[in-house]
């Protein structure tokens, strides 16, 4: 291992200093990329290459970058252009200096590298104003193994008077190609992530959020911009990101008049300029960005293996199969409700029971959404014997206990929103308007901070057999406004809260290192790699009607993993859907994440009770490889042929799960063209049917051996020609 540290911090020092007339080349490099920057001192750094590894860049001392038809030094791409000189597009970086000027204009001040530890290598580029006292660093981190680069960047007040920042953009990526094809994901409540897929035209595209909370429920500051055609899973050049921030965000895609595309993204400048203070410096998140010449298979397993071990809590650890009271009981229970779920849940064999909404409030119980929060005290006349009895119940039949806190929020109705009205998100004199019965509390304001972690840590502390927390937040900001902050720092409310919000999940992290959390934002109204660091896992979505969950399911997946994929199996009809849909097709949708129940366990019976059974035990068997295996998407529920498939492959080849769906009716019986993926050619592999419901195997060759190569050069063949019939498949090494 020391000698890769030692090539590598060669190789980064060596790169450094490749200059041709002080021009200096620096490079930021990971196994399989390469992004090359050329600089002179005090002139505008240029970008020149972001994609497959290039060894020998001494070419780009000579190269530039041809825009037409106005080609000159001003617009060349930029590293990080600020609106100033001839930049007219939208620029990563707009100031108003301390004299009112307008413009900016950034040029080279020299550049540091680090080697952090074995993976991770940080390069920062200094830049400057020649004429106002604005610092600009931007950071990048390289992870080598996971092909992933982290962009942030970091503007200083290094003068003695105040200026606006107006807007500071994460990353900036210039790309030039015959065409751009981008792929962002949009949605509502009960519908995030749907995939959309456009090609891009003279103009900009703007994605974004002014919600702040649940930012991510409408869009997603996650994208993939394929070049030269539509986005492929096995070939093709795709650039991605995914910006890691849990409020306001801003993606811009300006195709120019060169025929450049030129990618801005991070926080959304609306509405939020920020005064910086001599000596103030304003730090953006980072903007997570990979590459692949090879589809964007390949960009989803970057994200996942990258995810597991820097954006994810406990990534190396095994999730448990959780029950939910929420869609079995919803606000309706009592002590023997929960305690007959419990003792249900864990004749599944279901490894941990969560308390939902509705324990909570004795002024003002939380019997509906109208009332109680912000009173995270027990509701004595629901649970007498309070959550400790409930946690101990829980683990005497084997199971974990979690419990749900929605801990921003707060119902008029409530001890808290009497006590505290100036914590309350507001906006002067108007009327503060609900949204689900409640109000937001203004994490800008460090005395919110310290109640929110409180209550954390209040409700943690009612049984030492709490060992799981779900993180809800179910309203966005409209009436934007803060009692805190000054009436010049309004604008500051935005950036504020988010950081409010960190610096929570950082005390909590401090004190609870081994606490599971979800994070659930009306489902996956806050998913982002900003929060997701801190959490084990996420909500997908409140809908759990398997079919939506396809399509759902597949956009979360394209950058967050399958072990961080909170996937239930609840009631059909529910209220989500009024179709009924097979047990064995909800099963099966959900054991491609986190596999989990929310319903009454009481009202499986019969042969669906065997069935469910035994589905948890194959869950059990194939979830290691689900949950650190490499995804390989074979058909997208998207295609219109009907039919949706994947697999996992275990990171050593040896196993792989498969999955295959169903969702309309077939006028043949039997698909052919199920080619697998990412197995080894040379390996051996046995096949076996899992969750066979009624003696219906779907795959004839069950028990069959077949090599790797056949499976994916030729393929299985499965009789799934109903909608909701499914498959699930083990492949063994034999
Ligand atoms: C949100 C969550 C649900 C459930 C309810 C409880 O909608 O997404 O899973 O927890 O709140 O009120």
């Amino acid at each position: 291992m020391r000698h890769i540290v030692i090539s590598i911090l060669f190789l980064s020092v060596f790169s450094v200093c490749i200059f041709s007339q002080n021009k200096e080349i620096i490079e930021v490099r990971t196994n399989d990329l390469t992004m090359i920057f050329s600089a002179l001192k005090n002139e505008k750094v240029s970008f020149q290459y972001w994609g497959d590894k290039i060894n020998d860049t001494s070419a780009f001392l000579k190269k530039r970058f041809k825009r037409q038809p106005d080609s000159n030094q001003d617009t060349d791409p930029q590293l990080f252009p600020a609106y100033g000189g001839r930049y007219y597009l939208n620029p990563a970086l707009r100031l108003t200096h301390s004299d009112g000027v307008l413009t900016t204009e950034l040029v080279f001040a020299g550049t540091e590298k680090k080697v952090m530890d074995e993976n991770r290598i940080e390069t920062i580029i200094h830049l400057k104003d020649l004429f106002y006292p604005v610092l600009v660093d931007v950071r990048f981190v390289a992870y080598q193994k996971e092909n992933i680069i982290c962009q942030s960047v970091v503007v200083t007040n290094a003068g003695k008077k105040n200026f606006s920042v107006e807007n500071v953009a994460s990353t900036y990526i210039p790309l030039h190609a015959q065409s751009y094809y981008l792929t962002h994901f949009h949605g509502t409540w009960a519908a995030e992530m749907q995939m959309k897929e456009e090609k891009l035209t003279p103009g900009v595209k703007v994605i974004e959020s002014k919600k702040e909370v649940r930012a991510t429920q409408s869009e997603s500051p996650s994208f993939l911009l394929s070049l030269n055609g539509p986005a492929q899973e096995n070939s093709g050049e795709i650039y991605a990101g995914s910006l890691a921030w849990s409020g306001n965000f801003a993606l811009s895609f300006e195709f120019d008049e060169s025929g450049l595309l030129n990618i801005l993204g991070g926080i959304n400048p609306f509405a939020s300029t920020y005064h910086l203070q001599p000596n103030q410096k304003l730090e953006t998140p980072e903007m997570v960005l990979t590459y692949s010449s090879k589809g964007k298979g390949q960009i989803t397993r970057n994200y996942h293996d990258w995810s597991r071990k820097y954006a994810l809590a406990h990534g190396a650890k095994i999730r448990p199969i959780i029950l939910n009271s929420w869609e079995g009981a919803y606000f309706n229970f009592d002590e023997k409700t929960l305690t007959d779920m419990m003792d249900n849940a864990a004749k599944f064999g279901i490894e941990m029971f969560v308390l939902d909404d509705g324990w909570f409030g004795n002024n003002y119980p939380r019997n509906g959404d109208n009332a109680g929060l912000g009173d995270w005290q027990v509701n004595l006349k629901k649970l007498p014997h309070g959550i400790g009895y409930l946690a101990d119940h829980a683990v005497a039949k084997g199971l974990k206990f979690g419990i749900w806190i929605e801990p921003e929020m707060v119902n008029p109705e409530s001890d808290l929103a009497k006590k505290h009205p100036e914590w309350v998100v507001k906006s002067g004199k108007r009327d503060i308007l609900p949204m689900r019965n409640q109000w937001l509390l203004d994490l800008s304001n460090p005395k919110v901070q310290d109640f929110v972690f409180n209550t954390f840590d209040q409700v943690v502390s009612m049984s030492p057999n709490i060992s799981y927390i779900k993180w809800d937040a179910n309203r966005h900001v409209d009436n934007v406004g803060s009692d805190y902050l000054s009436k010049e720092n309004q604008t500051h409310f935005w950036y504020d809260y988010v950081k409010g919000l960190y610096s929570v999940y950082e005390r909590i992290r401090a004190k609870y290192p081994d606490i599971e959390i979800q994070l659930c934002s009306s489902g996956g109204g806050r998913l982002d790699f900003g929060a997701l660091k801190y959490h084990d896992e996420f909500w997908a979505s409140d809908n759990t009607n398997p079919l939506n969950r396809l399509f759902i399911q597949y956009g979360s997946n394209t950058f967050f993993p399958a072990i961080a994929t909170a996937a239930h199996v609840s009631t059909s009809p529910n209220h989500q859907t009024g179709q009924m849909l097979p047990l064995k097709f909800r099963f099966d949708v959900a054991m491609t994440g986190r596999l989990g129940m929310e319903l009454q366990p009481k009202d499986i019976v019969g042969e669906d009770y065997e069935f469910a059974k035994n589905a948890i035990i194959d869950y059990k068997m194939i979830r290691p490889i689900v949950q650190f295996g490499d995804l390989y998407r074979l058909i997208s529920p998207y295609d219109e042929n009907g039919w949706s498939s994947l697999m996992y492959v275990s990171k050593d080849k040896k196993q792989a799960a498969f999955f295959a769906f169903s969702l309309k009716y077939h006028d043949r019986t039997t698909f052919f063209e199920n080619k697998l993926n990412g197995l080894d050619p040379g390996k051996n592999y046995k096949i076996t049917e899992l969750n066979i419901k009624s003696g219906q195997r779907t795959f004839n060759g069950t028990e069959k051996t077949y090599t790797g190569d056949y499976l994916m050069k030729v393929g299985i063949g499965l009789n799934l020609g109903n909608p909701f019939e499914s498959t699930v498949l083990l492949v063994k090494e034999d």
